[in-house]
């Protein structure tokens, strides 16, 4: 079914529509829409989801079609929804996936693929995904390699848990091999994690056509001026250009609206409101393109997506020397933003926009592009360096219209190039790019004309235009690149305090840049003019860039036994329950919950200050706002409010920025959120305020004991050793990041003072407690339900009960159900993450690496309150030893009192940030005693059955066999060898490999987390339904439960169902968390299955023949129970930390990972060229989804470990709040080669069927790219002559690679001062560098 949008001419539009919320999620996705017969009904589509509202994420994607009225054609094209203004789709068809395909009627061949294929894992993002393979496929029946990446490239919905990591290998080649038990991994059969020819095929015919009714609408446009009224804001949209003309002379201050990619989200995070915008959107002249003999026009209003298509013709047609300009435009035009937004903005909104950040702008400004302007009359000014700096002699008249831009032809004799630097390769904001230009003498290599210009390193894009002139006449040799370097630090300052911060990096690349355009140069002039001095081939290694590929895998596991019954589903690769409702969008979420009658919505008030008094809280303008109910205080809290140190609502003192004060309770969300403006705090700060690590151990500022391990003699040992070293290691916090950002729906009953709390999150029972003791009513009047959560990682653990209980007392104050969804910026401003971590080493070893004694000492940033900070320093402290058997130690660790939003629970629990620090400390043996990592790290590894630092004992054999397969499938020491020639023949790129192992201890450290309930009941047709103690975050629990009941019941998975997790159903359970959540919760369900088997069997046994339904049927007839409750009393966990001892964890997960990267050392960038993981998952449960876990474990830790990156203000205030400031991994990430190999059975006898838990290892492994990337930093530091012992800083971004690659541009970055710092600013613009 098409979903189009007939928007009436002055409909009153709501607030909301203005901002582009028409096609969201949930009951904000609900539209009114017009029947044939002009009534109105309400669709609720909720399969678009929203999760940034900044169009950075493409979780909102859906496809609009458009007749272009001059063609004819009729153009698809993919889009972010958030920012699509409801007005602008006049005319146009919206296709969301609801319109794609259905569970209730036929599934699109896409969504069929990407579930059946194991492409989802939480599925937040699923539909997004899917509209954008859709679009592609309705342009494309047949897409090339490059088209796929492109449509998919840019899209940062890549949280594992999304599972789009998975999709992508899979998308590709699948080359799937299974291991025959008990055979090594080469020996592989034929079978298949989904099987390819079931899927249907793509039949182009079958879809939709373009809906009629507007097919007449282009037939016969309309050439009236439409005007559409909101609350706030008038949209006019003129039906001719003369009438754009005149609406912008009497409204010049209003802007021109077209992709609203720079408006939109200006408008949502900045506040900004115009009161009247003007839509070109039917206006024909601002879409011309014409060619000429000296070049190019393009109309303002033409979308990049078009742009791209126009030069890349025009490319196509003209000889190479004319089309430098294009070129480049071209090359940046692929990197620029996401598909969607690439469809959306446009060049003139570009362009009048002039974002420092611009890509497109340097490029345009060397080309010597000319904008045409048009009033009353025409006038053509130059893209030029005034124009960019918003100088009013070279700027638009307020009433003038950007009507086209003019690009002319290079010509012979002339380069142009384009360069970018961004934290990720694809869609991220460019830290600096620059467009670079050159004529030469005709014949000759000397300067005549030259321009340069950088985005990102000023308020506008900068024009080097002194340095330019200055070089005009030289030639093109040695010499004048040094002038030039030195010239253009110059005059391209940029004080200490810059907006964005990485000054340094930033001046490095502008001189970096430089240096590739001398060399990309000197080879064009070879060319041309015989003989020329070029430089040797292994400087050329420069000029390359990364090209762009889709990844492409292996997965090899372990076939079931031949002689399982084909019912049993366990082992198998069983797609996820809810893939084929995900790639439909019909997987319900918590916000898709329909409004429910009388619902209020809830927006927070947080605290400004990092540390500071509340001396008055201001209520009253707020409370006048139409639509606002009340506020919500601590005074408003019945029960307790918080614990002492943790309070729900701040009541007197704030101590971090983010925290929550009150909350606005109104009709709106718009209306909430409008009111939160107006509340008046007025604070009197305190002191001192402490933010980072190094702060807190000078303030002796801690949350808790240090909690140290020891065992031998340390200090002996360091006496005896034949070195010893020291050294530092920053490892950085990290956002959880989940696609659905916290959410609760809490509903007041009428009777009992009962709730209904429909909340997102890990911990159910957590937030009934929380709820009781916040309201003073007992848990048994509280029931959670939890379907379905769009991602949680450890952030869904403690947070939810904060929200759930702020709902609850709005609900229980006002009598109204209330709905708190939190926005992505204020998810991550009050939420917090991973703790970051500061370690020291001391490491004595013998001169052949085997090391003797390893002290340690790691300080975490806690935050501002304990939360799960304590837990998280004993985790760290015994799992530190990692793979390592080393008989002297001594590890110790604190958690610091900062004042930042508290840091919690995260995947891993503190060990990717402790094991870090042993893996650096291994890695600086090597470098010491001249050998390979990989070398000293087997000289140390446990061998044999061993005890731990804290005397658990366990069996090794698996982690050799993981580290023997890894070297071995990953052909390790050939590719050191391929790496270490490279490396060699290149001087600008180096390649680097790392091999790691792991040794993950899974679950609690405690005893009475280690259970589980599970309730089964059968119903009478033989239908059975099952509910357990665990939440659905995406991993796959519920399909894993249902492999276990199926087995135990003997009956097909088609038989059970699984509703939601409800603590009506099953008390008293714990956070799903820790990996253990289906080895604990499947021994409590297999418990039901058991019971209930064994009263059936009397009934089986008299009628073995009978069928499963007659068995029931029989059962009820005889008055026997077919409901039953199953319970797991787990390990008995304990951990003595006067003695050191315990037996903390149940069982081991072993693996190992090897990774390959090359990295660009002029300008930190790197590739991932292959990534090989063996883990031991022993008995998988279900393969593909354990692999879909590992898989997106190792993304997560790539993302921690190289691109994830939280910065704050000087003042505490988090920067980072949204995809484009921080940058988890993309498709683009992935590595090219990306396989996984499950180890071959060994046996775990204390869990479900000897499976492991497998949802957190594989983050650790993610540092085996970590460890690549400084390996290869090492080899360029070494044929530098630096020394290799680097201070090791996570993650390992492009200007810490950049940074730590010194050569003789970095050092002229140093020699070359910075501008004085002005006294207003003495502190730089971030801390945690
Ligand atoms: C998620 C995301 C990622 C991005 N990534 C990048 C990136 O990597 N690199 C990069 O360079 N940019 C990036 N951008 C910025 C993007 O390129 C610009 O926002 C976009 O080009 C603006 O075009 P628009 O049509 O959406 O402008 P709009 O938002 O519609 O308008 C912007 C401004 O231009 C004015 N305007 C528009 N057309 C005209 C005209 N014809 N005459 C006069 N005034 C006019 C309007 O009055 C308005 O003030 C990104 C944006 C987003 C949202
Ligand atoms: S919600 Fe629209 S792009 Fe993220």
């Amino acid at each position: 079914m098409w979903k189009w949008t007939t928007i009436r001419e002055k409909d009153d539009l709501r607030e909301e529509q203005r901002l582009g919320l028409e096609i969201g999620p949930g009951p904000r996705g609900s539209r009114e829409v017009e029947n044939k017969d002009g009534s109105f009904s309400e669709v609720r589509l909720t399969g678009t989801k929203y999760a940034c509202g900044r169009g950075g994420c493409g979780a909102c994607t859906v496809m609009v079609s458009k007749r272009d009225p001059t063609s004819q054609e009729i153009r698809h094209f993919s889009v972010t929804a958030c920012l699509v203004p409801i007005c602008s789709l006049y005319g146009a068809a919206v296709t969301t996936v609801e319109g794609v395909g259905s569970m209730k009627t036929r599934l699109h061949p896409v969504q069929e693929r990407i579930a059946k294929s194991h492409g989802t894992q939480c599925g937040f993002c699923t539909p997004g995904m899917v509209m954008s393979m859709y679009t592609l496929l309705r342009n494309h029946p047949q897409p090339s390699e490059e088209q796929l990446l492109e449509a998919l490239g840019g899209r940062s919905d890549l949280r594992p848990g999304g599972g789009t990591c998975q999709a992508v290998p899979r998308a590709r080649v699948r080359r799937e091999e299974q291991q025959a038990p008990g055979q090594g991994l080469h020996l592989c059969s034929c079978l298949k994690l989904f099987v390819k020819e079931e899927f249907q095929p793509l039949d182009p015919t079958q879809e939709l056509i373009f809906p009629p009714e507007l097919l007449r609408m282009t037939e016969n446009p309309e050439k009236r001026t439409l005007t559409f009224h909101g609350e706030r804001v008038t949209w006019i949209s003129p039906g001719t250009f003369k009438d754009l003309l005149e609406l912008k002379a009497k409204h010049p201050e209003a802007p021109l609206i077209l992709g609203n990619t720079s408006l939109g989200p200006a408008m949502r995070s900045k506040g900004c409101l115009y009161p009247i915008l003007l839509s070109p959107a039917r206006i024909s002249e601002l879409n011309v393109v014409s060619k000429t003999n000296d070049g190019l026009t393009i109309g303002a209003g033409c979308s990049l997506a078009q742009v791209k298509d126009i030069l890349a013709e025009r490319v196509s047609e003209l000889p190479e020397e004319k089309t430098q300009t294009y070129r480049a435009l071209l090359k940046h035009l692929k990197s620029l933003a996401s598909q969607q937004i690439r469809n959306m903005a446009s060049l003139g909104g570009h362009i009048i926009s002039r974002h420092s950040y611009s890509d497109l702008n340097p490029i345009l400004a060397v080309g010597n592009a000319t904008l045409n302007l048009t009033s009353e009359g025409t006038r053509r000014i130059p893209l030029s360096e005034h124009f960019l700096a918003g100088l009013a002699s070279a700027d638009l008249k307020p009433e003038e219209i950007l009507e086209s831009v003019y690009i002319p032809h290079s010509q012979k004799w002339e380069f142009v190039s384009a360069f970018r630097q961004a934290q990720c390769q694809q869609n991220a904001l460019p830290d600096v790019n620059a467009g670079m230009r050159v004529l030469f003498k005709e014949g000759t290599d000397i300067i005549e004309d030259l321009s340069i210009t950088y985005g990102g390193v000023g308020a506008a894009t900068v024009s080097a235009h002194k340095s330019c002139q200055q070089l005009l006449g030289r030639q093109w040799d040695e010499l004048m690149l040094d002038e030039a370097c030195r010239r253009l630090l110059d005059e391209v300052s940029l004080p200490g305090w810059a907006p964005g911060g990485r000054v340094e990096f930033k001046r490095t690349l502008v001189v970096s840049f430089f240096f590739k355009f001398y060399l990309q140069v000197l080879q064009e002039l070879k060319k041309l003019i015989k003989p020329f001095p070029v430089p040797v081939n292994r400087f050329l290694s420069a000029l390359e860039d990364f090209p762009g590929t889709v990844p492409q895998g292996v997965q090899r596991y372990q076939s079931v036994d031949s002689h399982q019954p084909l019912q049993d589903p366990v082992g198998r690769p069983v797609m996820h329950l809810s893939g084929l409702k995900h790639a439909t969008g019909e997987a319900e979420f918590c916000d898709d919950i329909p409004m429910v009658d009388k619902e209020l919505c809830m927006a927070l008030v947080t605290s400004t200050r990092a540390y500071a008094k509340i001396i008055s809280v201001d209520l009253s303008e707020a409370l006048e706002i139409p639509g606002v109910v009340d506020v919500i205080t601590a005074k408003d809290i019945p029960g307790i409010n918080g614990t002492k140190d943790d309070k729900l609502l701040a009541v007197d003192e704030v101590l971090c920025v983010g925290q929550i004060i009150c909350a606005v309770v109104a009709e709106t969300d718009v209306q909430a959120k409008r009111a939160i403006e107006k509340i008046k705090i007025t604070y009197e700060e305190l002191e001192p305020i402490i933010f980072t690590i190094e702060d807190a151990i000078k303030h002796n500022s801690f949350l808790c004991p240090e909690k140290k391990l020891e065992q031998g003699n340390i200090e002996e040992a360091f006496e005896k050793v034949d070195q010893i070293v020291e050294g530092e290691v920053h490892v950085g916090g990290q956002e959880h990041f989940y696609m659905e950002t916290q959410r609760v729906l809490v509903i007041p009953k009428t009777e009992d003072k009962e709730l209904d709390i429909y909340v997102s999150t890990q911990d159910p029972a957590h937030v009934q407690k929380t709820v009781s003791s916040t309201l003073n009513i007992p848990i048994n009047r509280i029931t959670c339900h939890v379907k379905r959560v769009g991602g949680g990682f450890g952030g869904k653990i403690g947070r939810p009960a904060v929200f759930g209980a702020i709902a609850a007392v709005g609900a229980l104050k006002t009598g109204h159900p209330i709905r708190l969804v939190l926005d992505r910026e204020d998810d991550m401003l009050i939420t917090g993450g991973r703790h970051p971590l500061f370690g020291k080493y001391k490491v004595g070893f013998m001169n052949n690496g085997r090391i003797k004694a390893l002290d340690i000492e790691c300080f975490i940033n806690g935050g501002c309150t304990l939360d799960d900070s304590e837990l998280v320093t004993e985790f760290l402290i015994l799992k530190l030893e990692n793979a390592y058997k080393i008989r002297n130690l001594r590890f110790r660790g604190r958690a610091c009192l900062t004042n930042l939003p508290s840091n919690t629970a995260f995947r891993g629990f503190g060990f990717p940030q402790g094991t870090l620090v042993t893996e650096s400390c291994i890695t600086a043996v090597a470098a010491k005693c001249g050998l390979p990592p990989e070398k000293v790290r087997e000289k140390n590894m446990y061998r044999t059955v061993d005890k731990t630092i804290y005397k658990q004992a366990f069996n090794p054999e698996s982690l050799i066999r993981c580290w023997n397969e890894c070297l071995d499938v990953s052909s390790f020491h050939n590719r050191r060898k391929q790496a270490e020639e490279f490396n060699k023949k290149n001087y600008w790129k180096k390649r680097g490999v790392a091999v790691i192992p792991m040794k993950f201890s899974v679950g609690f450290a405690a005893t009475s987390y280690h259970q589980a309930a599970a309730l089964v009941h059968i119903y009478t047709d033989g239908s059975v339904l099952v509910t357990h103690g665990g939440n659905e975050l995406g991993q796959g629990i519920h399909t894993k439960m249902l492999q276990v009941a199926s087995r135990e019941l003997k009956i097909p998975m088609s038989h059970l169902h699984i509703c939601e997790t409800s603590t009506a159903m099953v008390p008293n359970t714990i956070a799903t968390a820790a990996s253990v959540g289906a080895d604990i919760n499947g021994k409590a369900v297999q418990n039901a299955c058991q019971i209930l088997l064994k009263r059936l069997e009397p009934i089986i046994k008299k009628n073995p023949e009978g069928t499963w339904e007659e068995w029931v049927k029989a059962a009820f007839e005889q008055r026997i129970s077919l409901s039953a409750t199953g319970y797991f009393r787990g390990y008995k966990a304990f951990m003595d930390w006067e003695k050191g001892e315990g037996d903390p964890f149940p069982y081991y997960v072993y693996g190992a990972a090897c990774s390959e990267v090359e990295i660009d050392c002029l300008t930190g960038a790197h590739k991932k060229i292959r990534t090989d993981i063996v883990m031991d998952a022993c008995c998988s449960l279900n393969p593909a989804i354990d692999i879909g876990q590992i898989e997106g474990a190792f993304i997560q830790g790539m993302g921690l470990y190289t691109t994830e990156e939280l910065k704050y203000s000087p003042e505490g205030v988090l920067y980072s709040r949204g995809p484009d400031e921080y940058k988890i991994p993309t498709i683009s990430d992935v590595p090219e080669e990306f396989n996984v190999s499950l180890l071959p059975s060994s046996q775990t006898p204390l869990t479900i069927y000897s499976s492991k838990g497998l949802g957190e290892s594989g983050m650790f492994l993610g540092s085996s790219v970590f460890f690549a990337i400084t390996d290869a930093v090492a080899a360029a530091r070494k044929e530098r002559d630096i020394a290799e012992d680097f201070t090791v800083k996570s993650p390992a971004t492009p200007e810490w690679v950049r940074m730590a690659c010194a050569d003789r541009f970095t050092e002229m970055v140093y020699i070359c001062p910075l501008p004085l710092e002005p006294p207003s600013h003495p502190t730089p613009w971030a801390i945690f560098k």
